[in-house]
Parts: C-alpha cells; sequence; structure tokens
C-alpha cells in the first residue's frame, strides 16, 4: 500500500481512538482518569505529524479533557479535577517528551548520513585527485611533444627525424596515461575477493536497515521479498554488501526527488537458472535514458550534481571479481532496475 495511504489510515485511527477515549472518559466516573491515554495516542503520531500539527493534536486532547471533564455525570468533582489535571500534565510532558525524542532521531539520522557521504567523498575525492595529477603529467608532456614535433615539421626542410622523435614521445607518453588508468582501475577494484560462504538475504537486510534513516527521510516506501530458503552464496560479503549499498543508494537518489506517489523501491532475493543467487531492486523513480544505459557502468558517468560517477562502475568490477553479472534496464513503471547475481556456494551450508 503506498506510504501516503497508509499514514491516512493511521491517522484515522487514532481519531477513532481519540473519540473512544473521549467517549470512555465521559461515561466513566471523575475518579477514572482516562484521559491519560491521550499520551498513546501523541506518542504513535508524532512520528506522523509534524512538530506543529503534533502540538496541534495535543491542545485538542487537553479541551477534550476538559470537555469530558465538564460532562461527566457522576464522581467526585475534587478528585475529577486533580485526575483531569494529571491527564493534562501527562499529555503536555509526553507530547514533549516525544518531540525531544523525534528531534534527536532525526539530526542522528542527519549526521549519520553526512558522515556515510563524507566517508566516501573524502576517500573518492582523494582518489579523483590523484588521478588527476597522474593522467595529467604524461598529457602535458604529450603537448610539450607536439608542440615541439610541429616545429620540426615547419622548418624549412622539415627536419623529419626530430619530429618522428617527438612522435615517439607521444605514443609512449600516452601509453604511460593509459598505465595509469589501467592501475587506478585496478585499485578501485580494491584487494581481491576474500570470499567465504554467506547468507545473501541476511546481508541485504544488514545494509537496508543501515539506510533505513535515509529511506524513511525522503518518504520512500520500501518493500522487501527476501527469500529465507535460499542457498548460500560464495563471494566476499563486504564487498557484495558495497554493491547492495550502491545500487540502494542509487534507487533512493532516483525516487527522492519525484512525487510522492512514485517513491516506491523493491528489493527482492531470488534463484537464477544458472546456479547462483539474484538480487534485484527496482525503483519507480526518474529511469534510464538510452544515454544513460550505454554509460551506466562508465567510470565518472554520472548525472547528477554531486556524483562522482563511480558507484557502478565499481560495483560491476566487484561483482565480476566474484563470479557474478550485472545489468540493468528500465522497467514497466518508467522506473530503473539493477540485477546482480552471485555464484551459490556449492556444498556449504552458511
Ligand atoms: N536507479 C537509478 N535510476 C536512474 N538512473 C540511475 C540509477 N542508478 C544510476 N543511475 C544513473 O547512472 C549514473 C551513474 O551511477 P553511479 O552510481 O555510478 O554514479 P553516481 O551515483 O552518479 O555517483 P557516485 O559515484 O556518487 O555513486 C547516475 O549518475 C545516474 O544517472
Ligand atoms: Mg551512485
Amino acid at each position: 500500500m503506498p506510504l501516503q495511504y497508509r499514514r491516512m489510515l493511521s491517522l484515522a485511527g487514532m481519531v477513532l481512538v481519540m473519540a473512544a477515549i473521549f467517549v470512555a472518559d465521559t461515561l466513566t466516573e471523575y475518579a477514572v482518569a482516562v484521559a491519560v491515554f491521550y499520551s498513546v495516542v501523541i506518542l504513535a503520531a508524532v512520528s506522523l505529524l509534524t512538530a506543529r500539527a503534533a502540538i496541534a493534536l495535543a491542545c485538542v486532547c487537553i479541551a477534550l479533557t476538559v470537555v469530558s471533564f465538564y460532562l461527566t455525570p457522576a464522581g467526585l468533582y475534587k478528585v475529577g479535577l486533580i485526575n483531569s489535571g494529571i491527564s493534562i500534565v501527562a499529555i503536555s510532558i509526553t507530547t514533549w517528551l516525544a518531540l525531544k525524542t523525534e528531534a534527536a532521531q532525526a539530526a542522528a539520522h542527519d549526521a549519520q548520513a553526512r558522515l556515510l557521504r563524507i566517508a566516501r567523498v573524502t576517500s573518492l575525492g582523494g582518489l579523483t585527485a590523484s588521478i588527476a595529477h597522474e593522467v595529467n603529467q604524461p598529457l602535458a608532456a604529450i603537448v610539450t611533444s607536439g608542440n615541439a614535433g610541429q616545429r620540426w615539421l615547419a622548418q624549412d626542410p622539415p627536419n623529419v627525424e626530430k619530429a618522428l622523435q617527438a612522435l615517439d614521445r607521444i605514443l609512449s607518453d600516452a601509453h604511460r596515461a593509459s598505465d595509469i588508468i589501467d592501475r587506478v582501475r585496478s585499485l578501485t577494484k580494491g584487494e581481491k575477493p576474500r570470499k567465504s560462504a554467506f547468507d545473501l538475504p541476511q546481508a541485504v537486510r544488514e545494509i537496508v536497515s543501515l539506510s533505513r534513516g535515509e529511506i524513511e527521510r525522503h518518504g520512500i516506501a520500501l518493500e522487501a521479498h527476501i527469500d529465507d530458503m535460499l542457498p548460500a552464496v560464495l563471494a566476499d560479503r563486504v564487498q557484495i554488501q558495497q554493491v547492495i549499498g550502491n545500487m540502494l543508494l542509487n534507487a533512493i537518489e532516483a525516487v527522492a526527488s519525484g512525487p510522492a506517489h512514485r517513491k516506491n523501491i523493491r528489493i527482492s532475493t531470488s534463484l537464477t537458472d544458472g546456479g547462483g543467487v539474484l538480487f534485484c531492486i527496482e525503483d519507480a523513480g526518474c529511469g534510464l535514458s538510452p544515454e544513460a544505459l550505454d554509460h551506466l557502468f562508465d567510470a565518472f558517468w554520472t548525472t547528477k550534481e554531486g556524483g562522482i560517477g563511480l558507484g557502478l562502475s565499481i560495483s560491476r568490477t566487484i561483482v565480476e571479481a566474484n563470479g557474478g553479472k550485472i545489468w540493468a534496464e528500465p522497467n514497466a513503471s518508467g522506473g530503473a532496475t539493477f540485477r546482480f547475481s552471485v555464484p551459490i556456494a556449492k556444498g556449504k551450508t552458511t
């Protein structure tokens, strides 16, 4: 069920509970402090409402408590006064504490998300700077040799021998640049995978719960169809979790700026036909253009303002080093579907 319907249902449920508390509080004697239960409604509502709406709800609860007090037909007036007072204090304190807790939780989520990003950007930022520096040197040398070559050829008569030497230098510098790129690629590959048998669904769950804050912050509905009866896979658990994290982050980013009714992500795990386990993530986000489909897995290809364009290229390197496959396609809801497979650990159990 879409998130906004679930939210509306929960709010309707709360209104019903409040009505029930009001009726019970009015019909029972002064000595029974039913109004205290408004606090429970506030506790349940605070995560669904803005701070202002939660305060308004608390005021409504206090007003209902006062009205019930005047309408209650039986009991000792003084006891009723004290009980109503206690209920009002309980409602106020609960609202204050719940709002404080919510704010603290939101701040913690924010800090966690920022930390994750900073960690990624600092490591990748350092990497890009070093790539730029390393590749720039042979490129500068190529330009110098090219200029020299032009000058040797422009002489009358042209000095072909010197021009050929300049061309040789250009070729060797170009090879150096390409060697550097290869080295950087192996660097992003990281260490050789440390393969072990593990339970993919469990690994998926851990990443999902790590990203829970981001998912909730953006009001995204996450649907998980995780098959627990799958056989163990043989791969580097940490690396595979990195791939899942990259894909989940991309899906969050793809739906985050879209309309509320399209903020859906669906995750599933299943068996492949070819002796592997499949992880699949579908989103209803901005989707994949033909250009994106051609370049998604290229290093440094990004359409995001703050993006680096390394997430998917690193993911592909990892999945392939672990004996699996990774691919993407557009889906029926107009968003993107990403999948990867990893081999089953034959004869091993988790
Ligand atoms: N779920 C998705 N829906 C739509 N486009 C996507 C999705 N995932 C990736 N893309 C496209 O692929 C590009 C490359 O993704 P990739 O994860 O490699 O880099 P990035 O997210 O731009 O940056 P970063 O290196 O920080 O992850 C993205 O910029 C985006 O255009
Ligand atoms: Mg990414």
